[in-house]
C-alpha cells in the first residue's frame, strides 16, 4: 500500500501541519467511531486529510470559519474563485503592493471571505495575523505576478476538493468558537486532535495563547475521557518546552524534527522538535514506525491511559 497523497486546502496559516499530516494520521486510533473534534482547525489540513465521518471542527478565528462556511453553503465555488482571482490577480499585477493594500483595507472594512483567500495567498509568508483592533495586518508578499494561471488553477482545485469534502460530509459541523466551548460535549467515545498556538510564541488577536489557556486545555482533555492527540513543540536550538515536562508528562509522547520556513531563504529554516502528546497506547513493533508512517499502516488501539 502506498501512502495517500496529502492534499492541501486553499487557506494557509502559520503552524500549518501539511508536512506532519502523515505522522499525525499514523498515530490516530484505528477506529474513530465517535465524534472527531478539532478545536484549532486553522487551514483544516489535518481534518480534511483524516476525513472523519462525524466531526466538530472549530476555530476562534471567524474568518477561517466564514470561508469554509461559505464553501459549505455553496456561496464560494471553484468557478467563482477562478473568476475572482483572475480579476483581482490582474489588478495586483498592474498595481503591485498598492493593490494588495487596497484589498487589505477592503477586507478590514467588509470582511469578505474571498478577499481573505486573496490575502492569504499573496501576503507575506501565508500568515494570518490580526492586531488588537482585529485588523488584518500582514504585509504584501512582494509578488505582483502571484496569480499566474497555474496558481489560480491550483487554488480552484483546492477549493473543489474541500467543497466536495464538506458537502459530502453532512455530519461535519464547522463553527467559530473558543476551544473551551467546542470541547464541552466531548466524551469517552470521541477523539480530539488539538493543535493550539504554541505557548508564548504568537502575538495575535485570534491566535494568542497564554499559560492559563494551556492549563485549561490540559484540564479539559483530562476531564473529557476522550482519546486525544495534542500537537506541541518539544525543543529548538535555544530552549525546551517546559510544559511537556510539567503538565503533559504523564502521557505518551512521540517526537520528530521539523523545519519551519520563515521567508524564502535556506538560512531561515528553523529546526524544531515537534511532539505529539497521546493519551492512548498503540500496539506497534519496534522498527515498523518508518514503514508504517510511509504506508499509513493501521495501528491497534488500546484503552485510553487513565489520568
Ligand atoms: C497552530 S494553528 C492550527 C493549525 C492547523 N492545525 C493547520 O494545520 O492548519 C492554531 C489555531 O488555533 C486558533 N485558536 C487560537 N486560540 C484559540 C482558542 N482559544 N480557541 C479556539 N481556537 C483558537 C487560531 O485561530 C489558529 O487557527
Amino acid at each position: 500500500m502506498t501512502a495517500e497523497r496529502v492534499r492541501v486546502p486553499p487557506i494557509k496559516c502559520q503552524g500549518i501541519k501539511t508536512k506532519l499530516v502523515h505522522w499525525i494520521k499514523h498515530n490516530l486510533p484505528e477506529s474513530l467511531n465517535g465524534t472527531y473534534y478539532e478545536p484549532f482547525l486553522g487551514s483544516g489540513v489535518v481534518a480534511f486529510n483524516v476525513r472523519p465521518l462525524k466531526a466538530l471542527l472549530s476555530d476562534s478565528n471567524p474568518h477561517i470559519v466564514a470561508f469554509y462556511d461559505e464553501i459549505k453553503r455553496g456561496c464560494i465555488t471553484p468557478a467563482l474563485v477562478s473568476e475572482f482571482l483572475n480579476r483581482e490577480g490582474r489588478r495586483l499585477s498592474q498595481s503591485g503592493a498598492d493593490y494588495y493594500y487596497e484589498v487589505r483595507d477592503r477586507f478590514n472594512a467588509e470582511r469578505a471571505p474571498l478577499d481573505f483567500l486573496f490575502l492569504s495567498r499573496c501576503c507575506f509568508n501565508g500568515l494570518i495575523r490580526f492586531n488588537r483592533d482585529r485588523l488584518y495586518n500582514v504585509p504584501f508578499g512582494h509578488k505582483p505576478e502571484r496569480f499566474s494561471r497555474s496558481y489560480i488553477t491550483k487554488i480552484c482545485n483546492q477549493v473543489k476538493w474541500v467543497s466536495q469534502l464538506i458537502r459530502q460530509n453532512g455530519s461535519w459541523t464547522i463553527t467559530c468558537t473558543d476551544f473551551r466551548e467546542a470541547l464541552s460535549g466531548a466524551g469517552p467515545a470521541d477523539f480530539i486532535y488539538c493543535d493550539p498556538p504554541y505557548v508564548g510564541r504568537h502575538v495575535d488577536y485570534f491566535d494568542s495563547w497564554s499559560e492559563a489557556d494551556e492549563m485549561d486545555l490540559n484540564a479539559i482533555l483530562r476531564g473529557s475521557g476522550a482519546r486525544f492527540i495534542l500537537s506541541t513543540w518539544y525543543e529548538n536550538r535555544f530552549r525546551r518546552n517546559k510544559w511537556v515536562d510539567d503538565i503533559w508528562s504523564d502521557f505518551r509522547m512521540v517526537s520528530r524534527e521539523h523545519f519551519y520556513h520563515v521567508g524564502p531563504k535556506e538560512a531561515n529554516r528553523n529546526s524544531m522538535t515537534e511532539a505529539l502528546i497521546i493519551n492512548y497506547e498503540q500496539a506497534e513493533q519496534p522498527g515498523q514506525r518508518h514503514a508504517a508512517a510511509l504506508q499509513e499502516a493501521q495501528v491497534t488501539l488500546d484503552k485510553p491511559i487513565s489520568t
